[in-house]
């Protein structure tokens, strides 16, 4: 069954071969998913070919879904009364963390499964379309692994984040070890990332650089917390290790900017500067410098870092218009870094753009233009959202499958 959306006034594919050099916008619009959930045919609506179904923009807005490539989705319980006693000028130290730990360790796989699931349906509504989900909130191998288990039955974009905070009880050397021993034997089958909080307080450089190495000697890949409450050494240590993405990024140093850029320039796939602007928003923190990542040519993603201690908030739309207002990102920059940015985050070439070939994830807006996503925050703008081109009211469980009776002509 193959579908065309008709009459979209502004479509951003991120395909600069198709429209304007960064976000490849097309006017007038139209897109044609085809048998296999991808996109068959982009370009002007006149010469559209026809399909089996037909879906009316009414000259609307159209995006790639957002890619949301770093959430921590599987916790129990909320900290709502931290975050008012920050807002009275408490200052945020991730020692919360331990609070939310003893929850999620006291609560039943389907009381966690519940939370993921509540969140991964506010996330699609509000247009993101792929997910990263870390474990963190367990520290027991038992409790890890059930974590990553729950967290893949949404998403294959796994992260195993044992190494989030030493847990009270435990020594740091012997934590470590068994982070990067049993713990990840336990974790590897159900991960595709490893991450670590390389913060003071939590793991040091050297014992980040021991958890990422274990991880990457595994196979899994990289990805780190980096430069979040100081400015350590956690960038250059995702660089130097190859990691996917350096996440946060809120104190840096010249040469941390330095190295990020170089990264990006260096050939390979890099390593992208994640920033997640909602952390700063819920944390009264100084925003992270963007335009010196940006001006300095390093690749910037946007994710909302969803959890209920330092970011409670799912709305990658919210994070768009926060790196407009306080961070100085361009409407255009901030939306490529909130969809291909967090693809390439996630080193995936499949999802946030709309180039032929890739899978119609998308939202159409009740806007004309994506700049309404900055200039009007807060207003739920996403109207329909296609995962794998099918509409979100037509998919059914965890994992995004197609359920749905076509019929010709209708709105969705
Ligand atoms: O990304 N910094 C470490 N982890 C989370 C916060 C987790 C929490 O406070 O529960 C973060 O901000
Ligand atoms: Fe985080």
């Amino acid at each position: 069954m193959t579908l065309v959306i008709d009459h979209i006034g502004e479509l951003v594919t991120n395909d600069a071969a198709l429209g304007d050099a960064v976000l490849g916008i097309v006017r007038d619009a139209a897109l044609v998913v085809g048998d296999d959930g991808r996109v068959a045919w982009v370009g002007a609506r006149s010469s559209a070919p026809a399909a089996d179904r037909y879906v009316d923009a009414a000259g609307a807005a159209v995006i790639p879904g957002f890619v949301d490539s770093h959430a921590h989705l599987v916790f129990a319980g909320d900290r709502a009364a931290e975050f008012a006693a920050r807002m009275a000028g408490s200052p945020y130290t991730g020692g919360g963390i331990r609070t939310t730990v003893a929850a999620t360790r006291a609560a039943s796989d389907d009381d966690l499964r519940a939370t993921v699931a509540r969140l991964h349906r506010e996330m699609l509504r509000q247009g993101t379309t792929t997910i990263e989900i870390k474990s963190g909130y367990g520290l027991t191998v038992a409790d890890e692994r059930r974590s990553l288990r729950i967290a893949g039955e949404f998403t294959d974009e796994t992260t195993y984040l044992g190494a989030h905070v030493i847990p009270a009880d435990a020594d740091p050397d012997d934590y470590t070890a068994l982070v990067c021993g049993p713990m990840l034997d336990a974790a590897a089958p159900y991960a595709r990332w490893i991450d670590v909080f390389c913060e003071r307080g939590a793991f040091d450089e050297d014992r980040s650089r021991a958890v990422l190495t274990a991880g990457i000697r595994a196979g899994l890949g990289a990805r780190i917390h980096a430069n979040q409450l100081t400015a350590g050494g956690g960038v250059r240590l995702a660089v130097e290790l190859g990691a996917a993405s350096a996440d946060h990024c809120t104190h840096l140093a010249p040469p941390d900017i330095d190295a990020l850029a170089a990264s990006a320039s260096g050939g390979g796939p890099g390593t992208v500067a994640t920033l997640l602007p909602g952390a700063e928003f819920s944390t009264r923190s100084p925003y992270p410098d963007a335009r010196a990542l940006l001006d300095a040519g390093a690749t910037v993603a946007l994710a909302t870092d969803c959890n209920p201690g330092s970011s409670y908030t799912s709305s990658m739309p919210f994070c768009i218009a926060l790196a407009v207002r306080e961070m100085r990102m361009t409407p255009a920059e901030a939306l490529w870094s909130a969809t291909a940015g967090g693809a390439k985050a996630l080193r995936r070439a499949d999802i946030g753009h709309l180039g032929v070939g890739a899978r119609a994830d998308l939202a159409i807006l009740d806007a004309p233009s994506f700049l309404h996503l900055a200039y009007r925050p807060g207003v739920p703008l996403v109207r329909t959202v296609l995962v794998s081109g099918t509409p979100s009211n037509e998919i059914s469980g965890n994992r995004t499958t197609s359920t749905g009776t076509p019929t010709n002509g209708e709105a969705i």
